[in-house]
This record gives C-alpha cells, sequence and structure tokens, in this order.
C-alpha cells in the first residue's frame, strides 16, 4: 500500500492545515489554539500535547490507533522526513524509530507513543545505536525523545549529528 493512503481522513485534515498555513503567508505561524481547533472540526478527540523546538503535536484518537500530527515549518517536515528515510535505510528505523507514515507540506503523522519511565540501559542502548549511523537526540538526557509503544522504547525525533 502506498503510504499516503493510509488514515486518508487525518491526511484530509492535514492538507486542510496546510491551507490555514498557506492563507497566512507573511503573518506568524498559526498558534497551537488555532491549529488546534481547526482539527477539531474533523476530529473531535484530538488534543495538544507538546512542542519542541520546530514542532506543535497533536493526539488524534479519531482512528483505531493512536497517532501524533505534527505541525511545522515546511522546511523542518522536509528534514524529520528525510531523516526518517535515512533511519530505514539504515535498518534503524523500523524498530528503533516511531513509525512516520506520510507527511504534507506542514505536518506529519506519527503513531503516537505514551510518556513512561525510560530504564537507563534502554535510553543507553537507544543513544548507542543512533549515534551508529550518525544520528544524535537532542533531548536524549532528559527523556524528551523517547516514547513507549506497546511495550517498546523508540525515538520520536532525532537530528543529524
Ligand atoms: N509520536 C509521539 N507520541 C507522543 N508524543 C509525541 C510524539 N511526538 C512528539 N510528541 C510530543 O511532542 C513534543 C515535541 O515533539 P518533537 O518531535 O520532539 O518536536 P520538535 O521538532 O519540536 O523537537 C515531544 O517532546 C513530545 O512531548
Ligand atoms: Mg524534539
Amino acid at each position: 500500500m502506498k503510504h499516503n493512503k493510509k488514515h486518508k481522513k487525518i491526511r484530509r485534515t492535514a492538507l486542510k492545515v496546510d491551507k490555514l498555513i498557506r492563507a497566512r503567508r507573511g503573518n506568524r505561524f498559526p498558534s497551537k489554539k488555532i491549529i488546534e481547533l481547526e482539527l477539531q472540526k474533523y476530529h473531535k478527540i484530538s488534543s495538544y500535547v507538546g512542542s519542541g523546538k520546530y514542532k506543535k503535536v497533536f493526539h488524534i484518537k479519531a482512528t483505531e490507533k493512536d497517532l501524533a500530527l505534527k505541525v511545522g515549518k515546511a522546511d523542518d517536515i522536509k528534514r524529520d522526513w528525510k531523516l526518517y528515510k535515512y533511519a530505514k535505510k539504515k535498518r534503524f528505523a523500523d524498530r528503533y524509530f516511531a513509525k512516520i507514515y506520510w507527511h504534507t507540506t506542514y505536518c506529519m503523522l506519527q503513531k503516537f507513543g505514551v510518556k513512561e519511565p525510560i530504564p537507563p540501559e534502554i535510553q543507553r542502548d537507544l543513544k548507542r545505536r543512533l549515534n551508529a549511523i550518525g544520528l544524535r537526540d537532542v533531548g536524549l538526557s532528559s527523556d524528551r525523545n523517547i516514547r513507549c509503544f506497546k511495550g517498546k522504547f523508540k525515538i520520536i525525533d532525532a537530528s543529524f549529528s
């Protein structure tokens, strides 16, 4: 199945969010409240989760899976997608990086992970594996970029070192 055929309804919503961001050309990036209200038009159970330096992240519960819609500047989304493809090529992604289904200009869809205490040896192992393929994680020490997926800890965000 072609990747962007998955979660079609959310993809349509993401394209609406793109449109909303494009319509503000010249203006500032929309606030989390504005994006949240747009999402809630289509997905009743969706809410803001948090942001890092680059993206605003929303939890969408409308489907059989919990999903994270991550919204950010076009270049940041492009870079994250490139990194994910790279991690896949290095055979890191399938096991250690939270699945990303697709991206649009300003959005990407990832599996939603639960925040849980990370066993130190798992944290060290993930960091080592990440470094071994030339990536790093801005927040590994503060466990910001690791979440739990059905009992497995995975990276949700990383950068090229
Ligand atoms: N897949 C996810 N599941 C659950 N929460 C997430 C997910 N991705 C991001 N988050 C939340 O959003 C925050 C920012 O996401 P992140 O991917 O680190 O974006 P940034 O590029 O801004 O650093 C994370 O610290 C986490 O709290
Ligand atoms: Mg981050």
